[in-house]
């Protein structure tokens, strides 16, 4: 049997060659697609990688009459329909392991930008000025590091946090108290937004993160907090986040995620002077990609080839099977 793999993302050449490899597989890989190509293309494909442009929805997978597997190049699996895939049998997979180490050093990268103003101070020496009191800076070392949402990516940055003496403390309801002990206090919400110098994002979201950080979290938190965020836009109000970024109860903010990406020109955070940005950079690193990519091309060929599935994000398609993780 001959297999169709579906790549309408952009996806790392050495991706793409674990898939060329397999002689059963047929790949289309043209680039980034449109969605009326991937329209076009989805009734024949068996497997699709994605990363996080193409959205899987409903709509597309109307037209998916065999597709078994989609796997999503990267972490966040907010982009595809994972109760209309669990629906038609289609086993999703994400490769969690590749981005971590870009995403926590991209986080790290923003925090020492924020707290010495590096962005800022660029900008004013490029425009002819020299304002060494204007960008008098924050030491990390002995502040303490609130993290939301401690998975991999959360204690990769406490790791690194520590090792520039910072205290960490955790908050993560999923995660148990003896796995982050090494890394990080774990507690409540509460105790990180009150006691945190600087805030860092690393949840999923969901209803219950939606928006997490708005007026009333931020009435919790320290007067002139530094907030970063390589997470996902949605953990914001971005109008309350503003409106204390403006006040000055948060000192400033390092966003790598917006809601809507790119984000409008209207964006209630863009154009303060407090706010640092980069356009979703945290896995974008030559490294992550190239790794992202073979795990997302070995994941397709395990599972059509032999039946076996790793970092499954809905797993009851194969309930019953034993070959899933
Ligand atoms: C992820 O979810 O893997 C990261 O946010 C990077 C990406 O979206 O590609």
């Amino acid at each position: 049997m001959r297999y169709l793999v579906l790549v309408p993302d952009n996806l790392n050449r050495d991706g793409l060659d674990v898939l060329r490899a397999v002689e059963q597989f047929e790949v289309y890989a043209p680039g980034k697609m449109t969605r009326e190509e991937t329209l076009a293309r989805i009734p024949d494909a068996h497997a699709l990688i994605v990363r996080s442009d193409t959205r899987v929805d409903a709509a597309l997978l109307e037209h998916a009459a065999n597709l078994k597997v989609v796997v999503r190049a990267g972490v966040g699996v907010d982009n595809i329909d994972l109760a209309a895939c669990t629906e038609r049998k289609i086993v999703v997979m994400n490769t969690p392991e590749a981005n971590t180490i870009s995403t926590a050093e991209h986080t790290i990268g923003l925090m020492l930008a924020l707290a010495r103003h590096i962005p800022q101070a660029d900008r004013s020496l490029r425009e002819g000025r020299w304002e060494r009191n204007k960008f008098v800076g924050t030491q990390l070392s002995g502040k303490t590091l609130g993290i939301i949402g401690f998975g991999r990516v959360g204690h990769a940055v406490a790791e690194r946090a520590k090792a520039l003496g910072m205290m960490v403390l955790a908050f993560d309801p999923f995660v148990p108290e003896r796995l982050a002990r090494r890394m990080a206090m774990l507690t409540s919400l509460e105790q990180v937004l009150a006691e945190a110098d600087v805030l860092s994002l690393h949840a999923v979201t969901t209803d219950e993160t939606r928006g997490l950080i708005n007026k009333e979290t931020i009435a919790y938190m320290k007067d002139g907090v530094l907030i970063v965020n390589t997470a996902r836009g949605a953990l914001i109000n971005s109008a309350d986040l503003a409106e204390a970024l403006r006040s000055g109860k948060v000192a400033g903010a390092a966003l790598d995620v917006y809601e809507v990406e790119p984000p409008p020109p209207d964006h209630p955070l863009i154009g303060l002077d407090n706010v640092i940005h980069t356009p979703h950079l945290g896995a974008s690193t030559y490294e992550a990609q190239v790794q992202v990519g073979v795990e997302a091309a070995e994941a397709v060929r395990k599972a059509l080839l032999e039946g076996r599935y790793d970092n499954v994000r809905n797993r009851e398609v194969l309930d019953g099977d034993e070959n899933g993780d």
